[in-house]
């Protein structure tokens, strides 16, 4: 069992007051807090090796350059890469969706598809509208049930020699639903089509393995799972990534440059233009580590346990509607109340010190489906509490009278 208390103290703000009422955070879907270890080695990173990297003989350079090195084997190693140099440093998760929507312009033409799910984030469909825009590719799309669960016998319809890439979440940001990907992943390859799994929301709570998925790629956010914000990863399988061309030119990136021609570097640095974000590289390690410190199967535990008291208590209150009702889920709550907007919920509850997101989750074909504006969204992290939940619960029956 996770000593929960002691975890909290690893993390100051959550022993903040907000509008003078202990803060509840119930938005980790959006990003989730830091623990003291990330934020001292943001700091330490700064204070004692800050240099460029990749770049000098000095020996500031040579250490920041091994621990942005050291880091990127890390993230090799947890989601069991089979290389180092299939795990690229990015911004973030819509950056590496970019990257390789990007570098299928060059090889995608007239007539080929692009499928996507009906439970995308807006970062998982519009690159893919550019993308089909610019090369007269079509882009097709897996429906979705009441349930909030993809309809899989209708993906399966949509697969043919056509299609070139497949490109779905691992877990809806909106509604927690958790994909079956490997099916989803092993469908692809049997027409020839490559897969990326939009990771964001699933690396909080689970460790991928990109080897048994057999994803040819796989992007995710670290700041959703301890991490810095402007951080994120792309892998790529190397046969992938050495196919693919370049997403910015710049420094770093290349192996000789004159004005008639320029080749570009061995992985990864190809895909790596530019001073990248170091300090935030280097940490993302510390995060991972501290999870892993934690361990994935306690903070499982823990968060199913949350997801159950919270489906439970919040069911109890009076015309309140659960959106994303599927069994295969993760700890994400999104909710509405009847003849309610949920922005004047989340504005309420806020005075009360919960932070929860309201709005479309930057999914709006999602709310399309329900035909809803949006929905109040409280996702859970290892370190929320029952408590929390009970606050919660208690601030919605509030708001409900005030605008009812
Ligand atoms: N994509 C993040 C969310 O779902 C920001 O809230």
């Amino acid at each position: 069992m996770l000593d929960i208390q002691k975890i909290r103290a690893d993390f100051p703000i959550l022993s903040q007051k907000v509008n003078g009422k202990p803060l509840v955070y119930f938005d980790n879907g959006a990003t989730s807090q830091k623990p003291q270890v990330v934020i001292d080695a943001i700091a330490k990173y700064y204070q004692e090796i800050n240099a460029n990297i990749h770049r000098g003989v000095h020996t500031l350079s040579q250490l920041a350059t091994d621990a942005y090195e050291i880091s990127r084997g890390k993230v090799k190693n947890h989601i069991n890469a089979k290389y180092a140099h299939e795990v690229l440093f990015t911004s973030g998760t819509t950056f590496g969706i970019n990257l390789v929507a990007n570098g299928f312009a060059s090889i995608l033409k007239p007539g080929d598809e692009v499928i996507v799910s009906s439970l995308e984030h807006h970062s998982n469909i519009v690159p893919w509208q550019m993308l089909c825009e610019k090369t007269g590719a079509t882009l097709k799309v897996i429906p979705m049930d009441e349930n909030g669960e993809l309809i899989i016998a209708e993906y399966d319809k949509l697969l043919s020699p056509k299609t070139k890439i497949v490109t779905v979440n691992h877990i809806s940001n909106a509604l927690g639903i958790i994909n079956p990907i490997k099916y989803i992943i092993d469908k692809a390859h049997e027409v020839g089509s490559a897969v990326l799994i939009d990771g964001a929301q699933a690396v909080p709570h689970l460790k991928p393995d990109v080897q048994a998925l057999d994803c040819d790629f796989y992007a995710f956010s670290g700041h959703k799972m301890c991490g810095p914000t402007g951080t994120g990863i792309l892998y790529g399988k190397e046969v992938w990534l050495n196919k693919l061309p370049p997403y910015q030119g710049g420094g770093e990136m290349i192996k000789e440059v004159t004005f008639e021609k320029t080749t570009y570097a061995d992985l990864p640095h190809k895909f790596e233009a530019g001073t990248p974000h170091i300090a935030g590289g280097i940490v993302l390690g510390t995060a991972i580590d501290y999870m892993n410190e934690i361990g994935f199967e306690n903070i499982q535990k823990q968060e199913l346990e949350l997801l159950e008291y919270a489906t439970k208590r919040l069911s109890e209150i009076d015309d309140i509607r659960i959106y994303g009702t599927s069994e295969n889920k993760t700890s994400v709550i999104s909710f509405n109340i009847d003849g309610i907007h949920p922005y004047d919920i989340g504005t309420i509850i806020d005075k009360l010190g919960i932070a929860v997101r309201t709005g479309h989750h930057c999914a709006q074909p999602i709310m399309n489906f329900f035909c809803i504006p949006g929905t109040i969204r409280a996702s859970f992290s290892f370190y929320n509490t029952k408590e929390e939940i009970d606050a919660l619960v208690e601030a919605v029956k509030k708001a409900q009278m005030m605008l009812s």
